[in-house]
């Protein structure tokens, strides 16, 4: 048979942001800014800035040295370092297996948002239900998941080149600018309450995310801070799910690696921050301090709509330009989750590419149909509040974020720390004589600290810490 050569990035620019649009995503949209300002503002920022900083680099600088040095994609990527541990591919081919799904359900519910907005029927989201009724609609839910489905599936058959670099390349940019522009706007905003006549400023609501509240910390407070924290970070960097092992193993060998791991998180961190920035302020300003605590869906679909409204007639060309930024965000996430599927079928079975994603299309059309069919013929109460926990969608998130991923992270770290060593991952990040500044750091992360705090995470999945 005909040695192929494997597809690659172009250089660390095509590298740095196709894994930044994976970083990227709903996570730092709807669950970074929340949690900060439910934890303390300006002190949960701290603690994910340094957690980041030794945590997060010593995970992701490990997946992405797993691929590059292994030239192979999850699934078969660790049973190359140690025949032992090939188990832990096919936990990290099965989490975006899992995830993939529903991912483009909510891809869906985005989509049909942007084109509310693109209609000018803003105002038609504000009404009462119009979430709940969407979502437990027989077709529209699917017919948009569809369409969502569709664009990732054009994004990976065209490959990594020519689909997930060159559209990474456009999107990534003009994402961070609306990112930008909506949260320097968001400072801005002024609203008086009819009913208490109140003035509430983006500038105190910008108070609220940054400044540090100390109030009523206890250690045990502080110790759930850190564990939302580092669960957020987990997600944030696409950890876990064998994406930036894939990812790695399409960077090319004189790339400076530490340098790339740098800029994607700086990425998004930065991504993530302008976020709270854009969201807390205008939540705050237009919905009031209560709605802060008010998360995930229910967050970007009920509450600010309803923000949007309020903003008089420019809240239409908001809304748009929000939407439009959440659907890049999640399409180059979900992207990066269908990569890492498809390269680990192309590099196991042998398929084509196009085989590979055919198949995978295919796939998920059928799981992804039941997911959006779990909002009515498989609900399983009679209510349609927004969602629940207990449908299938929550159900297929907990698997994979809280079970799964930490079991993948905690054995790779077991592998890379203790038995093929961390000099596996040293010796590929300075293949070509490039500086590991943090080397030392990066030894005692793998070994020690992060299988503690990983443990940590997941038996705080299991409530232990209440
Ligand atoms: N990292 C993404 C975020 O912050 C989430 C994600 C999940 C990406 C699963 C890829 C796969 O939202």
């Amino acid at each position: 048979m005909e040695e192929k050569k494997r597809n690659s990035f172009t250089g660390s620019i095509g590298f740095v942001l196709a894994a930044a649009g994976s970083a990227v995503g709903l996570g730092n949209i709807w669950r970074f800014p929340n949690l900060a300002a439910k934890n303390g503002g300006g002190l949960f920022l701290l603690v994910y800035i340094v957690l980041a900083l030794t945590f997060g680099f010593a995970l992701l600088t490990t997946e992405v040295a797993i691929g590059r040095k292994t030239q192979e994609s999850p699934l078969t990527a660790y049973k190359k370092i140690n025949k032992g541990f090939g188990f832990i591919g096919i936990f990290a081919y099965l989490v975006p297996f899992i995830i993939y799904p529903y991912y483009c359900v909510i891809g869906g519910w985005v989509i049909k948002y942007m084109s509310t907005y693109l209609a000018f029927q803003g105002q038609v989201a504000v009404a009462d239900g119009f979430f709940n009724g969407f979502i437990s609609d027989q077709w529209q839910p699917i017919l948009y998941t569809i369409i969502f489905t569709l664009l990732c599936f054009v994004i990976v058959y065209k490959g990594v080149e020519h689909g997930i670099e060159k559209y990474s390349k456009v999107l990534m940019p003009i994402l961070a600018i609306l990112v930008l522009f909506i949260a320097v706007y968001s400072i801005f905003l002024k609203f008086t309450d009819p009913s208490t006549g109140a003035t509430r400023t983006g500038i105190q609501g910008l108070g609220i995310y940054f400044i540090p509240n100390f109030e009523g910390i206890t250690f045990g407070k502080f110790l759930k801070i850190c564990l939302d924290a580092m669960g957020q970070l987990f997600y944030s960097l696409s950890i876990a799910m064998g994406i930036m092992v894939a990812y790695g193993s399409y960077m090319k060998k004189e790339v400076n690696l530490s340098k790339s791991i740098n800029q994607i998180e700086i990425f998004d961190t930065a991504i993530a921050i302008f976020a709270g920035m854009m969201i807390i302020p205008s939540v705050y300003v237009f919905a009031g301090p209560e709605e802060l605590s008010n998360a995930g869906p229910g967050l970007i679909f009920v509450t600010l709509p309803r923000v949007f409204d309020s903003m008089g007639s420019f809240g239409q060309f908001f809304g748009l330009m929000f939407f439009v930024m959440v659907l890049f965000a999640a399409l180059t996430s979900a992207v990066s989750i269908l990569e890492a599927i498809v390269s680990s079928m192309m590099d196991k079975l042998k398929w084509s590419r196009k085989k590979a994603t055919l198949i995978m299309a295919l796939i998920t059309f059928v799981v992804s149909v039941i997911v959006c069919l779990g909002y009515n013929v498989f609900y399983f109460e009679k209510s349609f509040a927004v969602v629940n926990k207990g449908q299938i969608l929550d159900f297929l998130d907990y698997v994979s974020n809280n079970l799964l991923m930490p079991i993948v992270a905690i054995c790779t770290c077991i592998l890379i720390g203790w038995v093929a060593k961390p000099k596996t991952v040293i010796d590929e990040v300075t293949l070509n004589g490039e500086k590991f500044g943090r080397k030392w750091l990066y030894i005692i992360m793998i070994k020690y600290v992060a299988p503690v705090l990983l443990t940590l995470i997941l038996l705080g999945s299991f409530g232990i810490f209440g």
